[in-house]
């Protein structure tokens, strides 16, 4: 039976659901999946993960859809980027098929709390790669641990899909051109943490980093990607090796295209930001979230209007959403079923 959840009020938090999925590699190969009911692991005090940053996720979400079905939104690309970042830290990769396996498995564990259609909400899932092998010297692991679990969600940014306000971070860097911004270290977020931090307590709940050698080009939110719409309906995101690619922004340009808009791959001058007008940010948490204005020292851009998002960027949530949620042919064949 499903839980008695106040669905609509779901925000991004952390809760104990039925269990979690986990699978060990050790002595050279990957062991069966197990089901854990308890959140608690016994783990080495001196794994490669705590003190050498050996450790990384991945992020995606399973919808109930309008016929009942779950599926869950492109999980193949989760575990091709997951492997990108694992052979990036050299840690194991996790091969494709185990991370489709344990991503369907969790799912199936915790039907009671996969949010039903109609409630806006949907099911997270947290895949988590880590070193688990003691070495003291600087040493990639020989064992880890993948695991699974999953929470249900509502809205990252409290109103959902409405306008905020962001700011571009000007005291730190959050990732370099050739270090790790371009795959999902858990260390990035660390790296990001007083930055956004900081932007929270001025009032504003996005910050949005710049290239971090010369300050002048968008790089991208802090857990989440940039995308612009310009005066003659192009959709532009930034070309930059130190971000994440992000397949909600992947799958947003797909949308752009069928929409019959062009799309822009390119470097984009911080300065460019009065040239847009809709500007948004797009990630599995995000979905995609109007960004109503831009604060950059002592300037401000903003973008249309205060309390509504824009057309455009209305036109491809919807069309995301609707694709999401089995209200619209999946012609991109972007949703997995469950197994
Ligand atoms: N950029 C960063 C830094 C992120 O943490 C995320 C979230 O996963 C994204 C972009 C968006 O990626 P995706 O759409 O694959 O979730
Ligand atoms: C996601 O969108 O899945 C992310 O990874 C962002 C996050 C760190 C909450």
């Amino acid at each position: 039976m499903r839980q008695n959840i106040e669905w609509q009020e779901l925000g991004f938090k952390y809760m104990q659901t039925d269990c979690f999925v986990r699978a060990d590699f050790k002595d050279g190969k990957w062991g069966a999946l197990q089901v854990s009911d308890k959140p608690e692991m016994q783990i080495h005090i001196a794994s490669t993960c705590f003190h050498y940053g050996q450790a990384c996720f991945e992020g995606l979400k399973a919808f109930t859809q309008v016929n009942g079905d779950i599926r869950i939104f492109r999980p193949e690309q989760n575990a091709r980027r997951m492997e990108k970042t694992a052979r990036r830290l050299m840690m194991q990769p996790v091969p494709e098929e185990l991370f489709l396996e344990a991503v369907n498995l969790v799912v199936k564990k915790n039907l009671d709390y996969v949010p039903p259609y109609g409630t806006g909400a949907s099911l997270y899932i947290r895949p988590l790669l880590i070193g688990s092998s003691p070495y003291v010297g600087v040493h990639p692991s020989d064992d880890y641990i993948f695991l699974v679990l999953c929470i249900p969600v509502g809205p990252y940014y409290k109103n959902g899909f409405y306008p905020v306000k962001a700011i571009v971070q000007e005291g730190y860097d959050r990732a370099a051109p050739r270090g790790v911004g371009n795959v999902k270290a858990a260390g990035n977020y660390a790296a990001g943490m007083l930055g956004d931090f900081e932007g929270k307590e001025k009032g504003y709940p996005i910050s949005l980093y710049l290239d971090s050698a010369t300050h002048s080009l968008i790089d991208e939110f802090g857990t989440s990607n940039f995308l612009a719409i310009t005066k003659d309906n192009k959709y532009v995101t930034p070309d930059s090796t130190s971000i994440l690619g992000s397949i909600t922004n992947d799958s947003l340009q797909t949308i752009a295209r069928d929409f019959g808009m062009e799309v822009e791959k390119r470097h984009i001058p911080v300065t460019e930001l009065s040239e847009f007008t809709e500007v948004g940010a797009c990630g599995t948490a995000a979905v995609l979230t109007p960004v109503y204005s831009i604060t950059h020292g002592e300037k401000i851009y903003t973008f249309g209007k205060e309390c509504e998002a824009g057309h455009t960027l209305t036109r491809l949530f919807k069309q995301m959403q609707g694709i999401q949620y089995g209200e619209i042919e999946d012609k991109h064949d972007w949703m997995m079923k469950l197994r």
